[in-house]
């Protein structure tokens, strides 16, 4: 297995790009579902969790094409993809494929709206607390709906005629959920309002995506979406936004280990809380034409306290990271996860470089060091694994972390964009 070996104590300077969203180009490649026409994606990050939804993809029968690089376009910019799910060969998403992904269970919004059933397995994904799937039965039930949970799978099926739109007004907020919902809601009879829906850029970007395809939604980036539900989509070309949690993620990294990095593409409205928050704790944050610059020189790091909150708060997946940066504050702060009840998996790998982390149910109490020492750790999940390399760049001497893909799901070229900026930074293959 792959592991990642890191020397510390370089700043970081220079400039990374910004490839596009994992957790929009997920929701966007099953949008492709929706309709028999091609959907082009421009901007897909090459990712595992992105080469795992091609396979379900594949076996409900979209035909799937990655197109070459534009003549002038830069290298390292994200993939042209076009996705045609011409015939539905299959409305089954087996375990083997939905167990190693979370974000495939969406499948089922698109499945049941055009085809009027769904078999889809109960999913998988990063273990950061039992992440029910509830709020998408809830839901799908509104719109008409039947459900069985039968040997592990939900089985779905649509009233005769199809989904029928209704009020799904969410007893809490969930990023999937609303896309599931948005995504089914596109091509049921009627009207759909959708309340309490989640308000995150991604959704943004897909609710998008619906429109341009032909879809009828008006409130898009409220808490309150509308949807008219149209008899059929047509195909489209829409652009994956920019990771605003790989922005957040090197953004981090450069606070903690000073310098100066320039985050091309990045878009500061996808993170304004975060860049608050980092403003708290000294680091330089300026907006300038081609994206973010974050900057620390020599000043120490602030304490700062957190809530991770849906959007526009503090997003959950920066708080192993912003805790890593708070290792080495100079004082006490605190962070309180309030999204997911086991998010606290990277303290005892982060107490491995030295780190004071004292964890209390939703709150975890950090007491910053001056310095942190390298260590050999393991990767837990996806963001949690990404915290771990923030606390090796700036931790003194070798840091090793292994398990790690659980990085190649979600950070695209993580090693070659930090090693640009300086960063002593190497894959150690087997
Ligand atoms: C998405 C993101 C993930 C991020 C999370 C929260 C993708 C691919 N993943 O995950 O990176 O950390 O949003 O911003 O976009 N819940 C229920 N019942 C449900 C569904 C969710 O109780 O039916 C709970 C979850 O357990 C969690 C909370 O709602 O406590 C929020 O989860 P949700 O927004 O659904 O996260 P995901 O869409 O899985």
């Amino acid at each position: 297995m792959d592991r990642i070996r890191l020397v510390g104590g370089n700043e970081l300077r220079g400039e990374i790009s910004i490839s596009g969203a994992k957790n929009a180009a997920l929701p966007l490649m099953i949008a492709s579902l929706l309709t028999d026409e091609p959907l082009v994606l421009h901007n897909v990050p090459r990712l595992a969790d992105v080469k795992q939804l091609e396979r379900i993809l594949e076996n409900h029968g979209v035909d799937i094409a990655v197109h070459g690089r534009r003549r002038g376009e830069e290298e390292g910019v994200g993939q042209r993809m076009t996705f045609h799910a011409a015939d539905i060969v299959d409305t089954t998403a087996p375990y083997d494929l939905v167990s190693k992904m979370r974000a495939s269970f969406w499948v089922i919004g698109p499945l049941l709206a055009r085809c009027h059933e769904a078999r889809v397995s109960l999913p998988g994904g990063c273990a950061i607390g039992t992440r029910p799937v509830d709020l998408f039965l809830f839901g799908l039930k509104q719109l008409g709906a039947e459900i069985d949970i039968d040997e592990g799978y939900v089985v779905a099926s649509a009233p005769k005629g199809g989904l029928v739109g209704a009020t799904v007004s969410f007893p809490k907020v969930s990023v999937g959920a609303t896309h599931t919902i948005l995504m089914a809601a596109a091509l049921a009879r009627g009207t759909t309002i959708i309340e309490n829906a989640a308000q995150e850029p991604e959704i943004t970007n897909v609710a998008e995506c619906l429109v341009a395809m032909g879809a009828k939604i008006s409130g898009i980036g409220t808490r309150t979406l509308t949807v008219e539900g149209v008899e059929k989509l047509h195909g489209a070309t829409v652009e994956v936004i920019p990771d605003r949690i790989e922005t957040g993620t090197f953004a981090m990294a450069a606070a903690m280990t000073g310098g100066d990095v320039l985050l091309k593409g990045a878009r500061p409205e996808h993170l304004q809380a975060a860049l608050d928050i980092l403003a708290q704790t000294g680091t330089e944050l300026s907006s300038e034409a081609s994206g973010i610059r974050v900057r620390r020189n020599g000043n120490g790091i602030q304490p700062v306290d957190v809530d991770t909150d849906p959007f526009p708060g503090f997003p959950t997946d920066l708080q192993a990271q912003f805790m890593a940066l708070m290792t080495m504050s100079s004082g006490v702060s605190e962070i309180r996860e309030t999204i997911f009840e086991n998010r606290y998996m990277h303290v005892a790998e982060l107490a491995r470089f030295g780190a004071d982390i004292a964890v209390n149910g939703q709150v975890a109490t950090i007491t910053g060091r001056p310095q942190l020492k390298g260590a050999q750790v393991m990767a837990t999940d996806l963001r949690a694994s990404v915290s771990l390399v923030i606390a090796g760049l700036a931790a003194k001497g070798e840091t090793v972390v292994n398990r790690i893909y659980h990085l190649d799901r979600g950070f695209e070229r993580l090693e070659d964009k930090l090693s640009r900026c300086g960063a002593k930074i190497e894959r150690l293959a087997g």
